[in-house]
This record gives structure tokens, C-alpha cells and sequence, in this order.
């Protein structure tokens, strides 16, 4: 009777451990897939350029390329004599300022990101009213046949169901491992073996913004 007893307290003990060892293997796991790696967020706010013009580009971003394009067009609208603010989507809080904006994001699993989306519900009634474009930045892009450019469309039908914008661009962007979590690497680059590399095509970017503002 007192050996059963033991051998039950032995068991239990060692199923309890086996337990917290699993949680906190799996805890620690998952903390680990999802570090993120330092993204540079650049915040632009120039001074008046007095053409009177002033333009906004939002952008979303996860691993940093939707935000260098941003910075990339603002520096060519710049040049063209414009004031231009650069700012993360999810940082905006007052577009009155602006005779026009520009707002971008990255594709994940075949939508806009989530502050993108959340920027237009809650600006439509004031973006009706300027010039509003909008971009967005996937790899389905960096091949330039019909059945990828048809299906980097339908990324926009959920935005383009809330506002009709002025102009869209759509762009292939960029795929590099190191800034992505361990998590994204593991799903882009290990299992749906996404291409790696830089697809920007810059012509084109450059000439959608200068074509908008
Ligand atoms: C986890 C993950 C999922 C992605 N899903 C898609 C997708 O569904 N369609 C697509 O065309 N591109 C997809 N991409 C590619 C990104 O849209 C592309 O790398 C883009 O340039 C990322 O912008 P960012 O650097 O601003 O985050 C994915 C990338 C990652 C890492």
C-alpha cells in the first residue's frame, strides 16, 4: 500500500515536471520566433517649402522596405519644391494639414496590414476630399506576367470596398531574412520558398509619385 502510494506521488511528480518543462520550452520558443529585428522607422516632418503644398506618406511596414519607399518618394517630391512628412501609418494623427497624402504597406499573407486598413476606415470622410494614393509593396510583383499582376490586384479589393483613391501603386518590394522575425523567416523564406532579394523596381516608384503629386 505504501510502495502504490509512492509510486502514484513519483508519477505525478514527474508528469507536473514534464509539464512545466514543456511550457516553459514552448514559452520560451515562441518568445524567441517572434524577436523582432531593429527596423529603421524614419519620421520626417520638413520645414514649409511656401508652394502652399503640403504632402503626407503614411506607411506600414514590417520588415522595412514599405518605409525606405516612403522615405524614397518623399525625398523625390522634395526635389519637385513640395513639403513633405514621412510618417509610420499607426503615428498620424491629423491629416488636415495636407493638400495630399500617400499611403503604402506591405502585403502578409495577402493583405495590407492591419494599421493600413484601420488608417483608411478612420480618415475616408477626409481623404475623399484630397488627393489620396496608395501603394503597397509584395512579391507576387516581382514576376511581371498577367496571373501575378492580376493577383497583386486583389490585394486592394478590402481598401478599394472602403475608398476609391486616386492613383495605386503596386510594387514588388523586398524579401531579406535578416529583418524578419525567426517566425516570418521560417513561413516566407523555409516554407513557401519566397525569393530573396531586393525587387524594388525604383523607375517605376519614382515615376508613380512624381505622376500623383
Ligand atoms: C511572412 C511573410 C508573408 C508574406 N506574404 C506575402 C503575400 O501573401 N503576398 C505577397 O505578394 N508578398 C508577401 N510577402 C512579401 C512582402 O510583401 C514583401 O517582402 C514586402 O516588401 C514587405 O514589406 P516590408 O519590408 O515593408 O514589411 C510576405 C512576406 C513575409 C515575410
Amino acid at each position: 500500500m505504501a510502495e502504490n502510494n509512492s509510486r502514484r506521488k513519483f508519477l505525478k511528480t514527474g508528469c507536473l515536471t514534464a509539464l512545466a518543462v514543456g511550457v516553459t520550452v514552448c514559452g520560451g520558443g515562441a518568445l524567441i520566433a517572434n524577436i523582432k529585428p531593429k527596423i529603421d522607422l524614419p519620421q520626417v516632418t520638413s520645414p514649409d517649402s511656401g508652394s502652399g503644398k503640403r504632402v503626407l506618406i503614411a506607411y506600414a511596414t514590417k520588415a522595412g522596405s514599405t518605409a525606405e519607399t516612403a522615405a524614397r518618394m518623399a525625398e523625390t517630391l522634395t526635389k519637385k519644391g513640395l513639403s513633405v512628412d514621412v510618417l509610420p501609418i499607426d503615428r498620424v494623427n491629423d491629416i488636415s494639414p495636407y493638400e495630399t497624402v500617400i499611403a503604402g504597406s506591405a502585403i502578409r499573407m495577402g493583405n495590407v496590414l492591419p494599421e493600413f486598413k484601420t488608417f483608411i476606415e478612420a480618415n475616408k470622410a477626409a481623404l475623399e476630399k484630397k488627393t489620396f494614393g496608395l501603394f503597397i509593396m509584395c512579391l507576387t510583383l516581382k514576376e511581371t506576367d498577367e496571373a501575378s499582376r492580376k493577383k497583386a490586384d486583389t490585394f486592394l479589393d478590402p481598401i478599394r470596398a472602403i475608398i476609391k483613391p486616386n492613383s495605386e501603386g503596386q510594387f514588388a518590394g523586398v524579401m531579406n531574412p535578416d529583418n524578419l522575425t525567426l517566425m516570418d523567416r521560417t513561413i516566407a523564406v523555409t516554407m513557401m520558398k519566397s525569393p530573396v532579394g531586393d525587387f524594388r523596381d525604383w523607375n517605376q516608384i519614382d515615376g508613380w509619385v512624381d505622376a500623383l503629386a
